[in-house]
């Protein structure tokens, strides 16, 4: 049975959210995120397994947690997800599934992610411009427009695009990728650069604030706060007079909302990261294989919830280096 949502931190804060990274690995390599040549990645024998992570969102669902995202690395890149994702469509209380994405993979993918209970897909895309998506992800951007078309056509909806915006690389593009979200009906977020690992940290150097983004649309368009149906995440958004389209600003830098955060991540290894900019974690992997019942493995979680830091500190310690986003998942 589900119970009246438990999972409150020592802030108050209703915790409603897991995002589940299922794999560290990514066929691309954005260069804010992994660093090039990058071998560190878990192996096999440290993952969860589909029936380790069922059983721990089973146990999470009936704790009220009612929005599951699948997240990365890239997510398609774990061998056999869509049997995963209908295991987790099914469980008690688990009513919105959603997957991050960076597209490659949605041709060969998206009709099966619907058929098996995938709700929403959002996908990162910096740039429209073929060269600078080569340079930026190592990837060919074709490829991943052709993702984005056929997740249109299996019926997803809304469709959410996350840029993160990046002075000298990609700020020019806010205008095209406004056009090539309205004419799409994708919604369109922006993101700030932070500092995640080494390679977060030299991106930083191209940090920008969306304050400034915002301000530059607002000469143009007229925008009217809004809010999406479905969706608790940290996007503000705004919809634009006269058109269908939403934009969302995520801005954990000049606009923190780490007071509304009802989110926490679980890693592919089954550490529970209680905030995306800190260390604060419990390892349920190994206590799960020595045997621990499903009373035990509550308590684990109940306890781990109490930990969940205020806040993160990007902005106080930019020199603190977290893990790289790949391995807890965005
Ligand atoms: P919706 O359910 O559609 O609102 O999704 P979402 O925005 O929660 O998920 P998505 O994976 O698209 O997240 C977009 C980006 O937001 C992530 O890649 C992160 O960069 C950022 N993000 C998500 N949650 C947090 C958070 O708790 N803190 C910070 N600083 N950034 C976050
Ligand atoms: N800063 C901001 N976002 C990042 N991502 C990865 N690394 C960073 C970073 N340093 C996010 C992007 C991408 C998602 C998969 O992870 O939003 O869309
Ligand atoms: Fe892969 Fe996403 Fe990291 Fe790019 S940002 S390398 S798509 S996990």
């Amino acid at each position: 049975m589900v119970e009246a949502n438990p999972l409150k931190d020592s802030f108050g804060r209703k915790i409603e959210y897991l995002r589940l990274s299922v794999t560290d690995r990514c066929d691309l390599r954005c260069f804010y995120c992994i660093p090039k040549g990058f071998k560190d990645f878990s192996t096999p024998e440290h993952w969860l397994t589909f029936d380790e992570i069922e059983r721990i969102i089973a146990i999470f669902g009936q704790l009220g947690v009612s929005k599951l995202r699948l997240t990365g690395g890239e997510p398609l890149v774990r061998k056999n997800l869509p049997e995963l994702v209908q295991r987790l469509g099914q469980l008690e209380g688990i009513e919105d599934l959603s997957l991050s994405t960076n597209a490659t993979q949605l041709v060969k993918y998206a009709d099966t992610l619907k058929q098996n209970g995938v709700s929403r897909i959002n996908v990162s895309l910096d740039t429209l411009n073929p060269q600078r998506f080569q340079d930026i992800t190592g990837g060919n951007l074709a490829q991943v427009l052709e993702g984005l078309q056929a997740a249109k056509q299996a019926g997803f909806h809304p469709i959410k695009i996350n840029m993160v915006v990046m002075k000298g690389i990609n700020d020019d593009e806010v205008s095209s990728m406004v056009d090539y979200c309205a004419t799409n009906d994708f919604t369109l977020r922006f993101i700030e650069t932070m500092p995640m690992g080494e390679t977060g940290q030299d991106a930083s150097q191209n940090y920008i604030s969306l304050q400034k983004i915002k301000a530059q649309l607002a000469e143009k368009y007229d925008l009217i706060p809004t809010v999406m149906g479905r969706g608790a995440g940290p996007a503000r958004y705004f919809q634009i007079q006269g058109s269908n389209l939403k934009i969302g600003f995520i801005t954990p830098l000049s606009q923190h909302f780490c007071e509304t955060c009802n989110r926490i991540r679980l890693s592919v290894e089954g550490t529970l990261y209680l905030c995306l900019g800190q260390d604060d974690k419990i390892e349920l992997r190994d206590t799960l294989r020595q045997g621990i019942n499903d009373t035990e493995l509550r308590q684990l979680i109940l306890q781990a919830i109490a930990l969940k830091p205020e806040k993160h500190e990007f902005d106080r310690k930019p020199e603190q280096v977290i893990r790289i986003m790949s391995m807890s998942g965005g």
